[in-house]
């Protein structure tokens, strides 16, 4: 909790440590109550720092005892600080001994040492370790560390730390020790302890190069059932990562560990990847299709990170994306992968652009609004951020553009022969991917520092007699904070060129030789503000594909008339373009609707069927050779959020109106084809998470989700035949929730019968929690009495996620209540999270962040609500930044 006015942090103001550290030795007394901790550290001094004093952070702990160099140190030798510990004048080489204590249960703010369910776990990124004992805790100090874990025999069973289990044996007294060793040099943030009662799945495998590492999902012991899917996930991450780069495993041992309480997804520490149980668990009775391509893609990020991460690490917490940008790129390439046809590729590509556009694009647009390499923070857990994971894999992604698989690879290669061992900065993997490509990337450093999203305007021209076709570029980016003026990026553009029929023409680009055939696709350089590239022998009137694959993350502006853009839904060969298509489509109606109501003006359906959109949509659904999954995702409304992203006031109730509007005229037009999708993607017989099995129920289940919007008692029967029958959970919670949102008579009870059936499994309530939070009918008020129900509790993130964040994000039309009463419930949960977990906090008070975005009357109580927050007495600065950022 703040103590003092909280400090900004600057980039600019880095310095390297005074001190290194070379070895680490810690003894853990694992006691819920007080855990004693003993820490030798050997630390010599750096010759090339200003830095005299030798710093080191610590937080909420008990100093018992400190020596340097085998001597008690007298209260004279060292200053203690708020948060900090300096030792006054040290010689060149150190020998520190500290002994701390610390109470893991009463940690509920979930890092550094706390319990969970009675078993200890860890979380140390970003400045965690502070919290175990005093330590130089910054990404750039790595050390080897020895770990020596004791505890009860009976209560703790499982001893695991970092690396290799090297002794292990009774202390008598019931209690019992391991020690574990790790081999590999670290930053403190990597360091990781897990005690309890725990059993796990184990196998051994062997890697590319013959050598067999030992492979562990470590759980409860009832959920021994539901770790095959992350253990799959596991050995195909391990082998992904060896083909596709080149990268194996260092470890001969690698566990990973679920826990029920935890802040985030999951945690990459060496050896020892500690998971958010959501991200590990899964049979067909509790996990849906989403789950197990999130289990598979969060393994495989974790896991990835052990080369880019841990092997390479971060010179400071500014450069969090040098990491976290690469690795989620990373997980996307591997998930795409693993699907492998280009259909599904695409499919993949899309879901990934649609979240960073329903939440990346706003934080841009935001108060929040940072460079994907941020120049300055009060808490860094604040920038764990859509812009740092999203947009900067989108960066990474841009390489990937501009040089292709293979270019991209050599300049991975040559970034871990350059950095591998240290801790670097972003510069330092733009430098490589440069030098390995031979190209100046100098320009490109802009993604890294501006903030925003950049708009690209297209313009053509058609020549009809020279047959030339000119593509006219425009960028510009809008003020952010701190931001006023932004300089041109070097934006690569995919483009392509259709002719009448729909095919893709030949692409000569003028003053550019091409050996072979001409291509179809080409990658066009923007650097400028404006810029026009001019195509050659183009026979005919083209309808023009920018930006095919989404090649950079913009805005693009393009005036598309409708016939255009049904003519591009149907025939473009590139699936994210023709999947854009639509989205556009139906933007502009939702748009032109929105106008409407808010005129009130009635709103009326009768030819929607003549409609491009209507007639597009049609053509979609009746496409039996489409990949269900694109059907789905192309058939599916812009979502509230992203229509709100597009006006200038937004009125969540008008949004949300039309949107229903716009659904219930979809399926009311398309009935008899919706019926027929509904049974020709049946899948019956046992469940596979398989991408084909899973793009089927997502296209059964949308069929589902529309039919119920005409909220006919027949209709009520499929949903209920659906619960009934259902062998999987996605098609029992998406009948649940079509039930849910109508007014079928079955609805209550239909809600209670799976709280029954699911009591004992805490992931499945989350889910029973948040469908009702994001229930139609779902007021303010009747959130607080979910609060009410026994299974509610404010200590558990997933739990406070699944009812508190799922209605304050998920349900706008309800949370903007006229009457303010959202917001003010919303104040109350924030201050609430405040005392007990700071992080949680921070992300809920996000909530309210784009507050000048709305109608007047609106954005009046969300600013008062918005006050009330910051007044609060002791806020921790992880909500002080965001609201005081959101007021300013
Ligand atoms: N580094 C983790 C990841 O992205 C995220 C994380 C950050 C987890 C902070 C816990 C705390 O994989
Ligand atoms: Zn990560």
């Amino acid at each position: 909790m703040r103590t003092d006015t909280p400090l900004t942090i600057y980039r600019k103001d880095y310095t390297p440590p005074g001190f290194w550290v070379e070895t680490v030795e810690m003894g853990f007394d694992l006691d819920p109550e007080a855990t004693h901790v003993a820490t030798r550290m050997t630390l010599k001094r750096n010759p090339a720092s200003q830095n005299k004093s030798l710093l080191l952070y610590g937080e909420a702990l008990r100093l018992v005892q400190l020596r340097m160099n085998g001597k008690a140190l007298t209260k004279r030798a060292y200053t203690l600080g708020p948060g900090t510990l300096e030792i006054n004048n040290p010689p060149d080489h150190v020998t520190l001994e500290i002994e701390t204590v610390t109470h893991p249960n009463l940690n509920t703010s979930l890092m550094g040492l706390y319990v969970s369910d009675g078993n200890f776990f860890t979380q140390c990124e970003a400045e965690g370790f502070r919290k175990i004992t005093y330590f130089p805790d910054r990404p750039d100090v790595m050390a080897k560390y020895k770990v020596m874990l004791r505890a009860d025999k009976e209560k703790y069973p499982v001893l695991l730390s970092n690396g290799n289990l090297i002794e292990e044996g009774d202390l008598g007294d019931g209690r019992h020790y391991a020690v574990w060793e790790d081999p590999f040099k670290k930053p403190s943030y990597l360091f990781a302890l897990v005690a309890g009662k725990l059993v796990c799945q184990e196998e051994k495998y062997t890697l590319h190069s013959g050598r067999e590492v030992l492979l562990q999902v470590w759980v409860e012991e009832g959920n021994l059932d539901k770790t095959q899917h992350a253990m799959d996930s596991l050995k195909r991450s391990i082998r992904w990562d060896e083909e596709r780069f080149g990268l194996e495993l260092d470890l001969d041992r690698f566990m990973i560990v679920a826990v029920g309480d935890f802040n985030m997804g999951a945690m990459e520490n060496k050896g020892l990847n500690i998971f958010n149980t959501k991200y590990v668990l899964a049979n067909p009775r509790i996990a849906t299709d989403t789950d197990y391509a999130n289990i598979e893609s969060v393994v495989g990020h974790e896991y990835f990170h052990n080369w880019t991460g841990n092997r390479v690490t971060c010179r400071d917490w500014f450069q969090l994306s040098l990491k976290e940008g690469l690795t989620v790129f990373r997980d996307q390439e591997f998930s795409a992968d693993m699907i492998g046809t280009d259909s599904a590729r695409a499919v993949k590509r899309i879901e990934d652009v649609r979240v960073l556009r329903q939440a990346q694009f706003p934080e841009d647009a935001g108060p929040m609004a940072h460079p994907v390499r941020p120049d300055s923070y009060v808490e860094i857990n604040n920038f764990y951020t859509v812009t740092v994971y999203e947009k900067g894999a989108e960066v990474v992604r841009m390489y990937q553009t501009l040089f292709g698989r293979d270019g991209f690879r050599k300049g991975m290669d040559l970034y871990f022969q350059r950095h591998d061992g240290c801790a670097v900065e972003c510069d330092d993997f733009r430098r490589a991917m440069a030098d390995a490509n031979g190209r100046d990337l100098s320009q490109f450093e802009l993604w890294y520092c501006q903030s925003g999203t950049p708009h690209l305007k297209v313009d053509t021209h058609y020549d009809e007699v020279a047959k030339t076709y000119a593509i006219t570029l425009t960028q510009s980016c809008p003020a952010t904070p701190g931001q006023a003026q932004k300089q041109p990026y070097h934006i690569p553009v995919a483009v392509g060129l259709l002719d009448g029929s729909g095919r893709d023409l030949p692409l000569h680009l003028g003053g550019v030789e091409i050996d072979g055939p001409a291509p179809t696709t080409m990658v066009l350089e923007l650097t400028q503000q404006r810029q026009s590239f001019e195509f050659r022998n183009v026979p005919v009137h083209p309808v023009p594909s920018i930006l095919r694959g989404f090649s950079a993350p913009v805005v693009l502006e393009i005036d598309y008339s409708d016939a255009e853009l049904a003519f591009l839904m149907a025939h473009d060969s590139d699936p994210f373009n023709r999947w854009e298509a639509g989205q556009r489509l139906a933007m502009r109606r939702l748009l032109a609707l929105a106008d409407a109501v808010q005129k009130d003006h009635a709103l009326s359906d009768s030819e929607l069927q003549e409609t491009a959109l209507g007639k597009a949509y049609h053509k979609i659904l009746s496409d039996r050779m489409l990949d269900p999954a694109f059907c789905e995702l192309a058939l599916t409304l812009p979502s509230e959020t992203v229509v709100a992203e597009q006006v200038d006031v937004v009125d969540p109730h008008a949004i949300h109106a039309v949107r229903q509007f716009m659904r219930r005229s979809l399926a009311a037009a398309m009935r008899v084809e919706w019926e027929v999708a509904y049974q020709a993607n049946r899948t019956p017989g046992s469940y596979s998470p398989d991408a084909a099995a899973a793009g089927k129920r997502a296209l059964k289940n949308l069929a589902l989700s529309y039919l119920m919007e005409l909220d006919e008692p027949q209709m009520h029967l499929l949903a209920q035949g659906q619960y009934d029958q259902a062998n999987n959970m996605t098609d029992r919670i998406a009948a649940l929730s079509a039930l849910v949102n109508s007014s079928a008579a079955g609805r209550d009870e239909a809600l209670a019968r799976f709280y029954a059936e699911f009591e004992q499994e805490a992931l499945v309530i989350d889910k029973w929690f948040a469908l009702q939070a994001m229930a139609r009918t779902t007021d303010v008020a009747k959130v607080r009495d979910l609060m009410a129900h026994t299974a509610f509790t404010l200590k558990n993130p997933n739990r406070a996620r699944s009812l508190i964040f799922s209605f304050c994000n998920g349900n706008p039309a309800q949370f903007h209540a006229v009457d303010g009463s959202g917001y003010e419930f919303w104040a109350d949960q924030v201050i609430a999270l405040n005392a007990i977990n700071p992080q949680v906090a921070a992300r809920l008070a996000r909530s309210l962040d784009r507050w000048r975005k709305y109608a007047p009357a609106l954005q009046e109580k969300m600013q008062a609500a918005l006050k009330r927050v910051a007044a609060t007495k002791s806020l921790s600065k992880d909500v002080l930044e965001v609201v005081t950022k959101s007021l300013a």
